[in-house]
Parts: C-alpha cells; structure tokens; sequence
C-alpha cells in the first residue's frame, strides 16, 4: 500500500456497539481499499471482534489487515468507573496514534506499526472522551458515532428543539441555584422523568414521559444511563458532525430531524444503517447460519421443527419468542400467554437466554406433550426469521431484533421493557403499523398509568390473556397481513440500502469523498 489513510474510531466495549462500527469498518474498505480504520476499545471483547473481522473477510485477509482492533485497557468489571476514565485512559494511546508511534494492545499484546496521522477520528456518543481528543489535537475533525434507536437517541441525548433532555446538567444547576437540592438527583429526575409531561419525539406518536417505563426494572441502572446520556449530549453538541447507523427504512422521520438539526448547527451529517447485519452475499449468510445453528443447545432440532411446522401448518404459522440476552418479563405473563399458544394451537420457539427465565414444570410438561412448542436456551435467530414457517416474533423490541425481524419482513409482537424498547413498540405499532403491543404486559407505577393514545392497562394476568387471544385472531386474519405486507414493504428497503446508489451506501460515498478524496 503506498500511503493509506488512515481513519480512527473509538469504540465503547459492548458488542452491540462495536459490532456495527466493525460492519462500517467493512463497508468502508469496500468502497476504499486504501483506507486503513484503527478501533480503539477496551477489554476481552477485541477477540470476539477479531472473529467477526474473519467471517467478514473470509478469503481477503490483504484486505482484512487494513483495519485493526487495539485495546488501551484491560477488561474491568466495574462498567461505571471505565466509562468515568475512558477519557484519561485513552489519552497516551490516542497521542501515540496521533505522533505515528508503534502502539501495542495491552488486552492481546500484540504491536502495530505506525500508521499516517488520521485526519478524522470518529468516537462513540455515549463515551467522555470529547474534550479529551479535542485537547490533543484541535486540528483533528471530530465526528460522533450514533447509534440506530434514532428516536430514542434523540430523547435521552438531544436537544430539546428536537424533543430531548437538553443540556441536563446546566438546568439542574439552575434548579439547585433556585431551590436546593442534589445535582444528581435533579440530573436524574430531568432525565427520567414520570410526571406526565408530553413528549413527542420525530417518529414516534405524542406519549406520556412515564410511558418509556412500562416495567419496574429499569430502576437501578439509572447512574451508569445518566452519564452515558449526558456524554451522548456533549458528544453532539461538542463534534463536527454526525455519523449515524440508524437505516432511513426504518426511522427517516427521526433522521430527517437530526440531520436538519445538525446542518442548521454547522455539522455534518451521514446515515450508514442497517448495520446489524452484513445483508450482502447470500454465501455469508448461510454460513453464518451454520455457525448460529452450532452455538445453539438445539439448532438441528429447531431446523427440523421448523420445516415440520411448515408442512402441518403452513407458512408464517409458527411464533418466535426471545426478549434478548438481558432482559424477562414478568414471568407470570409470560406464562399466561403460552397458555393461550397452546389454546389457540399456535406452534412455537421459545429461546430462555436468561437464568430468571426457566419455565414451571407444569407449563413445561404442557408444552412438551402439545408438540406445539420449542424452547431452548439460545436460539439461531437469523435462521428463524428467515424460515417459511415463522409468522411473527414476539420480542422485548432491542433494537437488533427489530432490524434482524424487519430485514426478514416479519411482523411483531411488542412486549417493551426499558431502554429503547418502549420507542421501538410505539413506533412499530401506531406509526409503522408493522406490530400489535401488549400493552397488559405492564408492571410497576409508571408502567400501569394511562397512554397517551387511550389505553389503560390494568397488568392482571386475566387481562393480560384476554388480550393475548385478541392479538393473534387478528394476527390470522387481514389485520395480520396488512402488518406483514408492511413489513415486508420495509424489508425491501432495508436490503436496498447497501446496494450501489443504495441510501446508505450513498452517505458513506459522499463522507468517503469529503475526507479521503
Ligand atoms: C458484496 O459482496 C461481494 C462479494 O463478496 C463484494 O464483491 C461486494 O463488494 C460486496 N458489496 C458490498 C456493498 O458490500
Ligand atoms: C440505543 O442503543 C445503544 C446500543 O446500540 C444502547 O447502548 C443505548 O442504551 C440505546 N438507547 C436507549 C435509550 O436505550
């Protein structure tokens, strides 16, 4: 290579948040083979990411060595104290980076060769190392990397012209000056507030403030959220722009209103999602499914049970359950609307990632002798969503299983807990109309109150069946496929959007253009 340029990239250490910068990384070296990415990030994850490197570039290993994973620190446990240092942490590594130095990884010790001096540098939002890079080197173009919940972004980091928080810590200060008080207690109850203010974020309906708490158990992460929120509003307010991984197949309301708040801010602004998945080659994908079949405890029979399904029910028949890796619900719910499944004689996988999440006996024993369903601890998600037999997934809406069900065209069954789940079940029901919600799934105080579009849940469990019933009849009918044929329209776009002239594609291009020319 004769003399690459060089992007830099640091990474919050979560796999949902590197993965998709790793995918970028890929599209990136696509487009421009002379680019080389350098991801700065923490802890044991580096390998985990190394893989993924491997799956993307099996065969091209030239191209693979352009992009390189290093860690600055090794793997801690205390999540609340790295982020509090990411800042202080990164600064000797950074300054290497930046002075052309060799740097060595200190989680795989291997070293690197300098390479140029980057002349952008893109960070993760939610991350303190803003003034930290700034200070280095102001010379250096400062972008901020954002993730795809779009509307949920916007209303826990941005401005308030577009809906958000606003710069939380200089109104609790004014709050403290009037009256007293905690700066992070008013930090907090600015941030989290229940009171039944109105909120209307681009994309989604107006709804209640309490209303993104439909489940008691967001509670006790609500320091570690406050700082990733507030860094996420210095980051967009501090950087020279914007790259987004949100997909406008999804969320271009959201998007349109961030861009437009970022040009009339003086920053630039690019939308490079879907990246949840590398929807390109079908090679990949079925070996990918391999791989997924593999790691779960019962890939070769949830194949075979779909393929079962498919002939005594038909397609879309079957229902996919998973609420993700971290969060269950109210188990007593969860139960109950098994119970109707196997009422209504509606096949289905279960996937209990969590140790909270084990079934009672009875409902087991149920299960087992109706032949109706599936459980198993991990399921090959991809590989389930992408079967004739599925029909709906039932899911907590993260944002990855939103993007994974839509890029297979498959409606939802909403069943949010915190995060950006509830603005996820909002805008897939009433604005996308591609999901139903069950809404009698809600629990704790600001989960029961009344939404801002009518409904008043009352949580009980014969609540909670009855609506569970309504839901799939009419998920059997026209209603049902009036939502499949929405989603499947989004779908097309979704795979669109990596394609020559595709919209994603396009943005990259155009950021590739301006910087590396
Ligand atoms: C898709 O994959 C093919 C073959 O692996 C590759 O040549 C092409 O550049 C990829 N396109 C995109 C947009 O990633
Ligand atoms: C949005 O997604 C990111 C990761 O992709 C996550 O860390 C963040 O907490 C999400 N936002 C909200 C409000 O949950």
């Amino acid at each position: 290579m004769a003399s690459p340029r060089h992007l830099a990239i640091v990474s919050l250490p979560g796999w949902g948040h590197l993965r998709p910068l790793l995918a970028l990384s890929r599209k990136i070296v696509d487009q421009k083979p002379d680019v080389v990415v350098t991801i700065l990030t923490a802890g044991e994850v580096i390998k985990k990411a190394h893989l993924e490197l491997d799956r993307y570039f099996s065969g091209e290993q030239k191209l693979k060595d352009n992009i390189r994973v290093i860690g600055f620190v090794v793997e801690t446990f205390d999540w609340f104290q790295l982020f509090t240092e990411y800042g202080v942490l990164i600064e000797p590594f950074y300054k290497s980076v930046l002075q052309q130095e060799t740097i060595s990884c200190v989680v795989t010790g291997k070293s690197y060769e300098p390479w140029p001096k980057p002349k952008v540098v893109l960070f993760d939002m939610y991350l303190n190392v803003f003034s930290t890079l700034k200070a280095v080197d102001p010379s250096v173009k400062l972008l901020t990397w954002s993730p795809g919940n779009t509307s949920a972004t916007l209303r826990t980091c941005g401005p308030e012209e577009i809906g958000g928080n606003g710069d939380v810590s200089a109104k609790a200060r004014a709050e403290l000056e009037r009256s007293g008080g905690e700066q992070k207690k008013i930090e907090s109850k600015i941030t989290f507030g229940t009171s039944g203010k109105v909120v209307q974020i681009p994309g989604l309906p107006p709804m209640f403030d309490y209303e993104f708490y439909p489940n008691e158990i967001m509670e006790m992460q609500h320091d570690l959220l406050l700082g990733l929120f507030t860094n996420g509003y210095r980051s967009l307010t501090g950087a020279d722009g914007v790259i987004a991984s949100g997909s406008i197949a999804y969320e271009s309301e959201a998007l349109l209103a961030y861009k437009d708040w970022c040009i009339r801010q003086g920053k630039e602004f690019y939308t490079v999602g879907p990246l949840a998945l590398l929807n390109n080659e079908s090679r990949s994908l079925s070996q990918s499914n391999a791989n997924e079949k593999a790691l779960s405890d019962k890939g070769l029979d949830i194949e075979a049970f779909l393929n079962q399904a498919f002939e005594k029910y038909g397609a879309h028949s079957v229902l996919y359950i998973s609420f993700g890796t971290a969060w269950w619900p109210n188990p007593a719910h969860l139960h109950a609307f098994i119970a109707v499944l196997l009422e209504l004689k509606i096949p289905f996988i279960s996937a209990h990632a969590t140790p909270a999440s084990a079934l009672p006996p009875d409902l087991a024993n149920k299960i087992q002798e109706s032949g109706l369903g599936l459980t198993s601890k991990w399921a090959p998600q991809q590989l389930i969503l992408n079967h004739k037999a599925t029909g709906w997934f039932l899911t907590h809406c993260g944002q990855n299983s939103v993007v994974e069900s839509l890029t297979y065209g498959i409606p939802l069954i909403a069943w949010p807990l915190g995060g950006d789940q509830p603005d996820n079940a909002a805008r897939l029901s009433v604005i996308l109309n591609v999901a139903y919600q069950v809404i009698e799934a809600r629990t704790g105080e600001a989960g029961l109150k009344s939404l801002k579009r009518g409904a008043q849940p009352s949580g009980t469990v014969e609540a909670l069946t009855r609506e569970a019933r309504q839901i799939l009849e009419r998920a059997q009918g026209p209603d049902g496929a009036q939502k499949r044929k929405n989603a499947q329209a989004i779908a097309s776009n979704l795979k669109r959007a990596w394609e020559v002239d595709g919209d994603a594609y396009n943005d990259l291009k155009k950021f590739l253009g301006k910087e590396f020319p």
